[in-house]
Protein backbone atom coordinates (compact mmCIF):
# COMPACT_ATOMS: atom_id res chain seq x y z
CA UNK A 1 0.00 0.00 0.00
CA UNK A 2 0.86 2.98 -0.65
CA UNK A 3 1.23 6.13 1.66
CA UNK A 4 -0.68 8.32 -0.44
CA UNK A 5 -3.47 5.90 0.01
CA UNK A 6 -3.24 5.64 3.55
CA UNK A 7 -4.17 9.66 3.71
CA UNK A 8 -6.91 8.70 1.69
CA UNK A 9 -8.49 6.06 3.38
CA UNK A 10 -7.53 7.90 6.86
CA UNK A 11 -9.83 10.82 4.95
CA UNK A 12 -12.43 8.85 3.93
CA UNK A 13 -12.86 6.52 6.89
CA UNK A 14 -11.81 8.35 9.14
CA UNK A 15 -9.63 7.37 12.39
CA UNK A 16 -8.67 4.75 14.17
CA UNK A 17 -8.79 3.02 11.26
CA UNK A 18 -7.63 -1.18 10.90
CA UNK A 19 -6.74 -1.47 7.39
CA UNK A 20 -5.80 -4.95 6.21
CA UNK A 21 -4.02 -6.27 2.68
CA UNK A 22 -5.49 -9.19 1.81
CA UNK A 23 -3.13 -10.24 -0.24
CA UNK A 24 -0.61 -10.28 2.87
CA UNK A 25 -3.00 -12.98 4.48
CA UNK A 26 -2.90 -15.12 1.68
CA UNK A 27 0.79 -15.09 1.10
CA UNK A 28 1.35 -15.55 4.59
CA UNK A 29 -1.53 -18.67 4.49
CA UNK A 30 0.24 -20.11 1.57
CA UNK A 31 3.46 -20.58 3.28
CA UNK A 32 2.47 -22.83 5.54
CA UNK A 33 -0.51 -24.42 3.29
CA UNK A 34 2.58 -25.87 1.95
CA UNK A 35 4.36 -27.04 4.69
CA UNK A 36 1.69 -28.58 7.21
CA UNK A 37 -1.26 -31.28 6.33
CA UNK A 38 -3.88 -29.18 7.63
CA UNK A 39 -4.67 -25.58 8.89
CA UNK A 40 -6.60 -24.70 11.73
CA UNK A 41 -6.70 -20.81 11.59
CA UNK A 42 -7.39 -19.74 14.89
CA UNK A 43 -9.91 -16.96 14.59
CA UNK A 44 -9.20 -15.56 17.72
CA UNK A 45 -6.70 -13.50 16.58
CA UNK A 46 -9.12 -11.66 13.83
CA UNK A 47 -12.34 -12.62 13.53
CA UNK A 48 -13.84 -10.29 11.05
CA UNK A 49 -15.71 -11.98 8.73
CA UNK A 50 -14.41 -11.02 5.33
CA UNK A 51 -10.97 -12.37 6.44
CA UNK A 52 -12.57 -15.99 7.81
CA UNK A 53 -14.29 -16.10 4.43
CA UNK A 54 -11.02 -15.38 2.58
CA UNK A 55 -9.72 -18.23 4.71
CA UNK A 56 -12.07 -21.01 3.91
CA UNK A 57 -11.79 -20.04 0.49
CA UNK A 58 -8.11 -20.89 0.72
CA UNK A 59 -8.98 -24.17 1.93
CA UNK A 60 -8.29 -23.19 6.14
CA UNK A 61 -9.99 -24.96 8.67
CA UNK A 62 -11.21 -22.31 11.84
CA UNK A 63 -10.33 -23.26 15.51
CA UNK A 64 -12.60 -21.50 17.55
CA UNK A 65 -12.51 -21.38 21.40
CA UNK A 66 -15.92 -19.63 22.66
CA UNK A 67 -19.90 -20.35 20.86
CA UNK A 68 -19.43 -16.87 19.48
CA UNK A 69 -15.90 -17.66 17.45
CA UNK A 70 -18.18 -20.89 16.33
CA UNK A 71 -20.67 -18.17 14.94
CA UNK A 72 -18.55 -16.44 12.99
CA UNK A 73 -17.00 -19.25 11.71
CA UNK A 74 -20.29 -20.58 10.63
CA UNK A 75 -21.15 -17.22 9.37
CA UNK A 76 -18.25 -16.97 7.34
CA UNK A 77 -19.10 -20.29 5.36
CA UNK A 78 -17.40 -22.81 7.38
CA UNK A 79 -19.05 -26.25 7.38
CA UNK A 80 -19.26 -27.95 10.74
CA UNK A 81 -16.99 -30.15 9.95
CA UNK A 82 -14.34 -27.71 9.49
CA UNK A 83 -14.60 -26.31 12.72
CA UNK A 84 -13.01 -27.33 15.97
CA UNK A 85 -13.73 -25.80 19.23
CA UNK A 86 -10.71 -24.96 21.58
CA UNK A 87 -12.39 -23.69 24.66
CA UNK A 88 -11.53 -23.85 28.45
CA UNK A 89 -13.94 -23.94 31.42
CA UNK A 90 -16.78 -24.17 28.87
CA UNK A 91 -20.42 -23.97 30.34
CA UNK A 92 -22.92 -26.97 30.08
CA UNK A 93 -25.49 -24.49 27.74
CA UNK A 94 -22.21 -24.04 25.50
CA UNK A 95 -21.18 -27.60 25.60
CA UNK A 96 -24.84 -28.40 24.26
CA UNK A 97 -24.74 -25.95 21.63
CA UNK A 98 -21.15 -27.74 20.09
CA UNK A 99 -22.54 -31.11 20.87
CA UNK A 100 -26.01 -30.11 18.57
CA UNK A 101 -23.77 -28.47 16.08
CA UNK A 102 -20.93 -31.40 15.53
CA UNK A 103 -17.99 -29.28 15.64
CA UNK A 104 -14.88 -30.95 16.79
CA UNK A 105 -14.88 -30.52 20.41
CA UNK A 106 -10.77 -30.51 22.17
CA UNK A 107 -11.45 -31.55 25.53
CA UNK A 108 -9.72 -29.69 28.26
CA UNK A 109 -10.62 -31.60 31.38
CA UNK A 110 -12.68 -34.71 32.51
CA UNK A 111 -15.27 -32.70 34.12
CA UNK A 112 -15.84 -31.43 30.39
CA UNK A 113 -15.90 -34.52 28.54
CA UNK A 114 -18.26 -36.40 31.78
CA UNK A 115 -20.87 -33.20 31.30
CA UNK A 116 -20.58 -33.04 27.48
CA UNK A 117 -21.09 -37.18 27.15
CA UNK A 118 -24.21 -36.73 30.16
CA UNK A 119 -25.66 -34.69 27.34
CA UNK A 120 -24.67 -35.48 24.13
CA UNK A 121 -27.31 -36.79 22.02
CA UNK A 122 -25.15 -38.40 19.73
CA UNK A 123 -21.77 -39.32 18.84
CA UNK A 124 -18.90 -36.46 19.16
CA UNK A 125 -16.22 -36.11 17.37
CA UNK A 126 -13.29 -35.39 19.91
CA UNK A 127 -9.61 -34.36 20.36
CA UNK A 128 -8.11 -34.32 23.43
CA UNK A 129 -5.54 -31.22 24.82
CA UNK A 130 -2.40 -32.40 26.33
CA UNK A 131 -0.55 -30.07 28.95
CA UNK A 132 2.61 -31.04 27.43
CA UNK A 133 4.45 -29.18 30.49
CA UNK A 134 6.07 -27.08 27.73
CA UNK A 135 5.61 -23.67 27.29
CA UNK A 136 6.27 -20.49 25.17
CA UNK A 137 5.38 -17.16 24.48
CA UNK A 138 5.98 -13.54 23.66
CA UNK A 139 4.52 -12.69 27.12
CA UNK A 140 4.88 -14.94 30.15
CA UNK A 141 0.83 -13.86 29.55
CA UNK A 142 0.35 -15.60 26.59
CA UNK A 143 2.04 -19.28 27.80
CA UNK A 144 0.01 -21.80 27.78
CA UNK A 145 1.76 -25.38 27.91
CA UNK A 146 3.81 -24.94 31.10
CA UNK A 147 3.23 -27.42 33.72
CA UNK A 148 0.93 -24.75 35.66
CA UNK A 149 -0.97 -23.14 33.69
CA UNK A 150 -5.07 -23.76 33.36
CA UNK A 151 -5.02 -25.37 30.13
CA UNK A 152 -5.33 -29.17 28.76
CA UNK A 153 -4.67 -32.32 30.59
CA UNK A 154 -1.85 -33.85 32.45
CA UNK A 155 -1.58 -37.71 30.83
CA UNK A 156 -3.03 -39.58 33.64
CA UNK A 157 -5.79 -37.23 33.09
CA UNK A 158 -5.66 -37.08 29.53
CA UNK A 159 -5.77 -41.14 29.26
CA UNK A 160 -8.96 -41.27 31.67
CA UNK A 161 -10.75 -38.88 29.06
CA UNK A 162 -9.88 -41.08 26.32
CA UNK A 163 -10.92 -44.19 27.50
CA UNK A 164 -14.21 -42.43 28.98
CA UNK A 165 -14.86 -41.41 25.43
CA UNK A 166 -13.96 -44.93 23.71
CA UNK A 167 -16.32 -46.35 26.70
CA UNK A 168 -18.82 -44.16 25.13
CA UNK A 169 -18.27 -44.75 22.01
CA UNK A 170 -17.58 -41.05 20.96
CA UNK A 171 -15.13 -40.43 17.73
CA UNK A 172 -11.70 -40.38 18.99
CA UNK A 173 -9.64 -37.77 15.81
CA UNK A 174 -6.53 -36.18 17.15
CA UNK A 175 -4.69 -35.32 20.38
CA UNK A 176 -3.38 -31.83 20.31
CA UNK A 177 -0.71 -29.24 22.29
CA UNK A 178 -0.63 -25.53 22.26
CA UNK A 179 2.80 -24.00 24.25
CA UNK A 180 1.92 -20.47 24.11
CA UNK A 181 1.55 -17.32 21.53
CA UNK A 182 4.40 -15.53 20.10
CA UNK A 183 6.82 -18.02 19.86
CA UNK A 184 10.36 -17.29 17.29
CA UNK A 185 12.00 -20.42 17.90
CA UNK A 186 11.65 -24.24 16.96
CA UNK A 187 13.27 -25.93 19.95
CA UNK A 188 10.17 -25.50 22.17
CA UNK A 189 7.90 -26.94 19.59
CA UNK A 190 10.13 -29.50 18.63
CA UNK A 191 9.87 -30.60 22.35
CA UNK A 192 6.33 -30.56 23.16
CA UNK A 193 5.58 -32.69 19.42
CA UNK A 194 8.13 -35.15 21.28
CA UNK A 195 5.96 -35.23 24.63
CA UNK A 196 2.57 -35.21 22.38
CA UNK A 197 4.18 -38.13 19.92
CA UNK A 198 4.98 -40.14 23.09
CA UNK A 199 1.65 -39.91 24.30
CA UNK A 200 -0.12 -40.68 21.04
CA UNK A 201 1.91 -43.66 20.66
CA UNK A 202 1.26 -44.89 23.94
CA UNK A 203 -2.45 -44.98 22.80
CA UNK A 204 -1.17 -47.29 19.41
CA UNK A 205 -2.75 -50.45 20.39
CA UNK A 206 -6.70 -48.78 20.59
CA UNK A 207 -7.00 -46.11 18.56
CA UNK A 208 -5.04 -44.50 15.57
CA UNK A 209 -5.21 -40.73 15.11
CA UNK A 210 -6.04 -39.24 12.02
CA UNK A 211 -3.81 -36.33 13.19
CA UNK A 212 -1.95 -34.67 15.68
CA UNK A 213 -2.26 -30.81 16.32
CA UNK A 214 0.54 -29.36 17.92
CA UNK A 215 -1.21 -26.17 17.88
CA UNK A 216 -0.53 -22.29 16.69
CA UNK A 217 2.36 -19.70 18.43
CA UNK A 218 4.10 -19.18 15.25
CA UNK A 219 5.79 -16.07 16.19
CA UNK A 220 6.24 -12.95 13.93
CA UNK A 221 8.99 -10.52 13.89
CA UNK A 222 7.71 -7.25 15.44
CA UNK A 223 11.48 -5.86 16.17
CA UNK A 224 13.72 -4.59 13.48
CA UNK A 225 16.07 -7.12 15.23
CA UNK A 226 13.37 -10.47 15.49
CA UNK A 227 13.92 -13.16 12.83
CA UNK A 228 10.89 -14.63 11.21
CA UNK A 229 10.63 -18.23 12.25
CA UNK A 230 11.78 -20.59 8.97
CA UNK A 231 8.49 -22.61 8.66
CA UNK A 232 10.22 -25.25 6.47
CA UNK A 233 12.51 -26.06 8.63
CA UNK A 234 10.18 -26.24 11.70
CA UNK A 235 7.51 -28.40 9.55
CA UNK A 236 10.78 -30.73 8.77
CA UNK A 237 11.98 -30.88 12.16
CA UNK A 238 8.07 -32.12 13.34
CA UNK A 239 8.06 -34.47 10.31
CA UNK A 240 10.85 -35.92 11.58
CA UNK A 241 9.08 -36.89 15.64
CA UNK A 242 5.48 -36.75 14.43
CA UNK A 243 4.17 -40.16 12.33
CA UNK A 244 0.51 -39.07 12.11
CA UNK A 245 -0.71 -36.42 9.88
CA UNK A 246 0.35 -32.84 11.37
CA UNK A 247 -2.11 -30.17 11.98
CA UNK A 248 -1.87 -26.90 13.19
CA UNK A 249 -3.61 -23.64 14.68
CA UNK A 250 -1.80 -20.30 14.03
CA UNK A 251 -3.74 -17.45 14.10
CA UNK A 252 -0.99 -14.23 14.67
CA UNK A 253 1.18 -15.65 11.82
CA UNK A 254 -1.93 -15.43 9.11
CA UNK A 255 -2.48 -12.04 9.81
CA UNK A 256 -0.32 -9.44 11.87
CA UNK A 257 1.94 -8.75 9.35
CA UNK A 258 -1.56 -7.86 7.23
CA UNK A 259 -2.74 -4.60 9.04
CA UNK A 260 -2.38 -1.52 10.11
CA UNK A 261 -3.93 0.45 12.26
CA UNK A 262 -3.80 4.12 11.10
CA UNK A 263 -4.21 6.84 13.56
CA UNK A 264 -3.96 10.42 13.76
CA UNK A 265 -2.09 13.05 16.45
CA UNK A 266 -4.69 15.36 17.50
CA UNK A 267 -2.07 16.81 20.88
CA UNK A 268 1.35 17.75 21.08
CA UNK A 269 2.55 18.28 24.72
CA UNK A 270 5.06 17.76 27.24
CA UNK A 271 5.36 16.84 30.68
CA UNK A 272 8.59 16.36 32.97
CA UNK A 273 10.94 16.77 30.21
CA UNK A 274 8.64 13.79 28.30
CA UNK A 275 7.03 14.88 24.99
CA UNK A 276 3.86 13.23 24.24
CA UNK A 277 2.01 12.97 20.72
CA UNK A 278 -1.70 11.93 21.74
CA UNK A 279 -3.55 10.08 18.92
CA UNK A 280 -7.04 8.75 18.77
CA UNK A 281 -6.03 5.22 19.43
CA UNK A 282 -5.56 4.10 22.82
CA UNK A 283 -5.21 0.50 24.29
CA UNK A 284 -9.27 0.65 23.67
CA UNK A 285 -8.44 -0.01 19.80
CA UNK A 286 -4.70 -1.62 20.33
CA UNK A 287 -4.51 -2.82 23.80
CA UNK A 288 -0.78 -5.18 23.39
CA UNK A 289 1.76 -2.53 24.10
CA UNK A 290 -0.49 -2.21 27.23
CA UNK A 291 -1.20 -5.55 27.92
CA UNK A 292 1.99 -7.02 27.13
CA UNK A 293 4.58 -4.69 26.90
CA UNK A 294 4.18 -5.47 23.12
CA UNK A 295 6.60 -3.66 20.56
CA UNK A 296 4.82 -2.04 17.18
CA UNK A 297 6.82 -0.39 14.55
CA UNK A 298 5.42 3.15 14.22
CA UNK A 299 5.64 5.41 11.30
CA UNK A 300 4.50 8.61 10.14
CA UNK A 301 2.69 8.26 6.87
CA UNK A 302 3.82 11.33 4.79
CA UNK A 303 6.22 13.30 4.57
CA UNK A 304 8.85 13.28 7.13
CA UNK A 305 11.35 15.81 5.40
CA UNK A 306 13.05 18.65 7.45
CA UNK A 307 11.58 17.27 10.14
CA UNK A 308 14.30 16.49 12.63
CA UNK A 309 14.37 13.33 15.07
CA UNK A 310 12.80 12.97 18.55
CA UNK A 311 11.74 10.98 21.11
CA UNK A 312 7.82 10.56 22.30
CA UNK A 313 5.51 8.48 24.38
CA UNK A 314 2.73 8.16 21.55
CA UNK A 315 -0.13 8.08 23.57
CA UNK A 316 -3.90 7.60 23.40
CA UNK A 317 -6.82 9.30 24.72
CA UNK A 318 -8.08 7.04 27.94
CA UNK A 319 -7.61 8.74 31.23
CA UNK A 320 -5.46 5.74 32.20
CA UNK A 321 -1.64 6.43 32.93
CA UNK A 322 -0.89 2.94 31.23
CA UNK A 323 -3.01 4.29 27.99
CA UNK A 324 0.18 4.35 25.46
CA UNK A 325 1.07 2.92 22.00
CA UNK A 326 4.86 3.24 21.84
CA UNK A 327 7.23 4.87 24.82
CA UNK A 328 10.33 6.20 24.24
CA UNK A 329 10.17 6.19 20.14
CA UNK A 330 12.59 8.49 17.84
CA UNK A 331 10.06 10.10 15.52
CA UNK A 332 10.59 12.66 12.98
CA UNK A 333 8.87 15.42 14.81
CA UNK A 334 5.73 14.97 15.22
CA UNK A 335 2.69 17.95 14.69
CA UNK A 336 -0.54 17.83 14.80
CA UNK A 337 -3.02 16.70 12.36
CA UNK A 338 -0.02 13.79 11.51
CA UNK A 339 -1.49 10.61 10.37
CA UNK A 340 0.77 7.87 12.22
CA UNK A 341 0.46 3.86 11.05
CA UNK A 342 1.05 1.27 14.07
CA UNK A 343 2.44 -1.86 11.88
CA UNK A 344 1.61 -5.36 12.35
CA UNK A 345 -1.86 -4.85 13.85
CA UNK A 346 -3.98 -7.30 12.09
CA UNK A 347 -3.74 -9.91 15.14
CA UNK A 348 -4.99 -9.46 18.59
CA UNK A 349 -5.55 -6.05 17.42
CA UNK A 350 -9.10 -5.50 16.77
CA UNK A 351 -10.23 -8.86 18.27
CA UNK A 352 -9.14 -7.12 21.88
CA UNK A 353 -10.28 -4.00 21.43
CA UNK A 354 -13.26 -2.90 24.16
CA UNK A 355 -15.11 0.34 24.43
CA UNK A 356 -13.40 1.40 27.78
CA UNK A 357 -14.11 5.12 28.30
CA UNK A 358 -17.47 4.64 26.37
CA UNK A 359 -15.54 5.33 22.96
CA UNK A 360 -16.90 3.18 19.82
CA UNK A 361 -14.83 0.63 18.00
CA UNK A 362 -12.73 1.35 15.06
CA UNK A 363 -13.34 0.58 11.65
CA UNK A 364 -11.59 -2.28 9.61
CA UNK A 365 -11.56 -1.94 5.73
CA UNK A 366 -9.74 -4.46 3.41
CA UNK A 367 -7.70 -3.71 0.40
CA UNK A 368 -7.92 -6.37 -2.41
CA UNK A 369 -6.85 -5.99 -5.98
CA UNK A 370 -5.94 -2.71 -5.38
CA UNK A 371 -9.77 -1.56 -4.05
CA UNK A 372 -10.30 -0.45 -0.51
CA UNK A 373 -13.83 -1.49 1.07
CA UNK A 374 -15.28 -1.40 4.33
CA UNK A 375 -15.59 -5.09 6.30
CA UNK A 376 -16.65 -3.30 9.56
CA UNK A 377 -18.17 0.09 10.52
CA UNK A 378 -17.10 2.61 13.04
CA UNK A 379 -19.09 1.60 16.22
CA UNK A 380 -21.66 4.70 16.51
CA UNK A 381 -22.29 5.93 19.93
CA UNK A 382 -26.05 5.35 19.82
CA UNK A 383 -24.20 1.90 19.25
CA UNK A 384 -23.17 2.34 22.71
CA UNK A 385 -26.11 2.59 24.23
CA UNK A 386 -28.47 0.16 21.96
CA UNK A 387 -28.08 -2.16 25.57
CA UNK A 388 -28.79 0.09 28.61
CA UNK A 389 -32.18 -0.54 30.14
CA UNK A 390 -33.22 2.53 31.09
C1 LIG B 1 -5.64 -23.22 21.68
C2 LIG B 1 -5.03 -22.15 20.87
N1 LIG B 1 -4.74 -22.40 19.58
C3 LIG B 1 -4.19 -21.46 18.79
C4 LIG B 1 -3.89 -20.20 19.27
C5 LIG B 1 -3.28 -19.20 18.33
O1 LIG B 1 -2.09 -18.71 18.77
P1 LIG B 1 -1.23 -17.77 17.80
O2 LIG B 1 -2.08 -16.63 17.42
O3 LIG B 1 -0.07 -17.39 18.62
O4 LIG B 1 -0.85 -18.61 16.63
C6 LIG B 1 -4.16 -19.89 20.62
C7 LIG B 1 -3.81 -18.56 21.15
O5 LIG B 1 -3.47 -18.37 22.27
C8 LIG B 1 -4.75 -20.88 21.44
O6 LIG B 1 -5.03 -20.64 22.72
Amino acid sequence: MEMSDELLLAEKYDTPLYVTDAGKIRERYGKLKGAFDRIYYSCKANTNIAILKMLRKEGSFADAVSVGEVLACLRAGFPEDRIMFTGTGVRNDELAFLAEKGVMINIDSCSELERLCNLAKKPLSLSFRLNPGVGAGHSEKTITGNKNSKFGMEEEALKRAVNMAMQKGHEIKALHCHIGSGILSEEPFIRAAEILENTASSFKEQISFEFLDVGGGFGVPYKEDERELDIPSLANALCRIIKEPIAIEPGRYVVADSTVLLTRVNTIKSNGGRNFAQVDAGFNTLIRPAMYGSYHKVRLVGDSIGRRKKLYDIVGPLCESGDFLALDREMPELREGDLLAIENAGAYGYSMSSNYNSRPKAAEVMIEDGRDRLIRERESYEDLFSKEVL
